[in-house]
């Protein structure tokens, strides 16, 4: 079984990659660990950035060897607010002590009439750290597209699953049964793409 560190502490994720790689262990990534930054204009920057700053900080620190760390870089691109917010998803309204109300305000900040059309947007970065792997970290990615909805609905996911409804679907994936999410999401599309190359350089 390959043994990955997890680049986050997004819980929402971290279910999700349980739940999408179920043959790969992954080890969390410590609270004790630094904050990684993510300063870059693109998700790809701000994945490739997380890997490389928890690759260098767990050859020093780490307490168990793994064969990989694996990050993620991801957010909601809206088509109205010129894609955004984008790379800065985690950080938008951080006034605001919830997704709840931090959705209502995206969604009100749509101009009247304006087009809804979203999508999700996953990087994932990963780099190998044993000798089972060899090579250079590599990133790939998945979307999702889909419109947003008129209010927050449903409880189920994290972060923006309430106001998005995936093309195909009347529900948000708040409101979709996990297992849905994970047949088509940004995050599932993205993680098929790693189960491959992973495929090719696992020796
Ligand atoms: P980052 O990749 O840690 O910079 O943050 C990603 C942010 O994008 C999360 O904190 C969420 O707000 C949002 N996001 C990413 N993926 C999803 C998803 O699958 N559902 C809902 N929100 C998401």
């Amino acid at each position: 079984m390959l043994k990955v560190l997890l680049a986050s502490r997004n819980a929402g994720k971290l279910r999700e990659f349980s739940a999408l790689l179920p043959e790969v262990q992954f080890v969390l990534w410590p609270t004790h660990a630094p904050e990684l930054p993510e300063t870059g204009a693109f998700f790809q920057d701000n994945a490739l950035q997380k890997v490389e700053g928890a690759r260098a900080w767990w050859l020093e620190h780490g307490t168990e060897p793994v064969d990989g760390v694996l990050a993620d870089d991801s957010g909601l691109c809206v088509d109205a607010l010129w894609g955004g917010p984008g790379v800065l998803s985690a950080r938008f309204a951080p006034d605001l002590a919830n997704y709840t109300d931090r959705n209502r305000r995206l969604l009100a900040m749509l101009p009247e009439g304006a087009s809804r059309s979203a999508r999700f947007v996953c990087i994932l970065a990963f780099a190998p750290t044993a000798g089972r792997m060899q090579g250079q970290p590599f990133t790939v990615s998945g979307t999702v597209e889909g419109t947003l909805a008129l209010d927050h609905r449903g409880d189920g996911g994290f972060g923006y699953d309430p106001i998005f409804i995936p093309d195909g679907y009347a529900q948000t994936f708040g409101e979709l049964p996990a297992g849905t999410k994970h047949s088509l999401s940004h995050r599932a599309r993205a993680c098929a793409a790693l189960r491959e190359r992973l495929a090719a350089v696992i020796r």
